[in-house]
């Protein structure tokens, strides 16, 4: 009953709202006078990171795409080689995993019957490659069967769209690649400070991040009648444009993809019409020019632009382009963690103003036990 959403309307915006918290409560613990702890992965943390030579993440729907953020900060931040895939492909392709691998499973249930059979297949092949469990259940089987473990504490999560979750998944693996950094040495102390400095202003950021909602509720109402949406992002933003069409499929059934924003030209440049509208995220990057090349061209072919974006990027709204300025003090650990919020608040609009499910949507389960 409402209780149980603490007032909130759904379970999804009540968590969208406790995503400050939960970050705070990823972070408790794990660092320590402007240093993370190593430990906080299991007493075995430092003795096996110490020879790991590349990262495999493995994960399913929304965790993968956690999955991809953290793949462009290891290997851009500790030059790391890092690769993420979904569990199923995973599973099923015969993957090479070195034994100079750690395995990094994110889930949010630790229960994903393909999560599961991706880790018991590296198991019986590769029994002496370390197993690392991000997850937020810590009764499930993943972590029972994993070598290393870092709960995410978001707390429960009841709605099939998966948004604390995600948030507590990034901050989990930007405690990895501290530890990881100061492990192996690939990562001095002033910028491992700088990072954890970061990290403790993100809950602050997220909280100021909700504040947008009466705006972002303006554009759900644009989107409400529209057959398909285009999210566009580039680096690090480029998973948060799959993860933001992600969140406006499976609620309000509107069909959306996430593309890198560069890939325009090789296929969805086709489909841009008045109709199709098109969301960029839009961060204070050197990516920044050639994002606003792509929306030029989606806007010379009548697309409506709704663009998040960082303030200091100094874009304006005007006929057919909605900016919305997100934030201007992120960097590149807290942006895709912050942009991706107003993301959820405009999914959650639009399928409230469907009439939609929100909750529990047509055809989802929150945890998928089985192939
Ligand atoms: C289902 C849920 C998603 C979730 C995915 C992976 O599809 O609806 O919200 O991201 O499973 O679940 P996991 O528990 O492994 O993170």
């Amino acid at each position: 009953d409402s209780a149980d959403r603490g007032g909130f309307k759904h379970f999804m915006l009540k968590e969208i709202h406790e995503q400050p918290r939960a970050i705070a409560d990823t972070l408790e613990g794990r660092i320590s006078e402007g240093r993370v702890l190593p430990a906080a992965f299991g007493v075995t943390a430092e003795a096996r990171f110490a020879d790991v030579a590349r990262i495999q993440i493995v994960a399913c729907g929304t965790s993968y795409h956690a999955g991809m953020v953290a793949r462009y900060w290891f290997e851009d931040i500790l030059g790391l080689p890092t690769s993420v895939e979904v569990s199923s492909e995973f599973h099923y392709r015969n993957p090479v995993v070195s034994r100079d691998t750690l395995l990094v499973m994110l889930s949010q249930s630790g229960e994903t019957a393909d999560t599961l059979a991706a880790l018991r297949m590296v198991r019986s092949r590769h029994p002496d490659v370390p197993v690392l469990a991000i997850c937020n259940a810590p009764e499930s089987s993943l972590v029972r069967e994993s070598d290393l473990v870092l709960m995410t504490h978001a707390g429960p999560e009841i709605s099939v769209a998966s948004t604390k979750a995600f948030s507590t998944q990034l901050v989990s693996l930007a405690l990895l690649l501290l530890a990881m950094g100061r492990v192996q040495g690939t990562l001095s102390e002033e910028i491992e400070r700088r990072i954890v400095a970061g990290l403790e202003k993100i809950p602050a950021l997220a909280q100021a991040a909700l504040t947008h909602d009466s705006a972002i509720l303006a554009l759900a109402e644009r989107l409400v009648d529209k057959q398909h949406a285009l999210f566009l992002g580039r680096g690090v933003m480029f998973p948060i444009a799959l993860e933001g069409a992600l969140k406006l499929k499976e609620i309000s059934y509107i069909h959306a993809e996430g593309y890198p924003a560069g890939e325009l030209k090789h296929g969805p440049l086709a489909l841009i019409d008045e109709n199709m509208p098109v969301i960029t995220i839009a961060p204070q990057n050197d990516l920044l020019e050639k994002l606003k090349s792509n929306m030029a061209e989606v806007a010379a072919r009548g697309a409506e632009l709704f663009v998040f974006a960082d303030e200091r990027t100094a874009l304006a709204s005007e006929e057919r382009l909605h900016v919305l300025p997100v934030t201007s003090h992120v960097g590149r650990i807290s942006a895709p963690i912050i942009f991706n919020i107003p993301l959820q608040l405009l999914a959650y609009h639009v399928a409230v103003l469907k009439g939609t499910d929100v909750d529990q949507p047509r055809n989802l389960a929150k945890s998928v036990t089985v192939e």
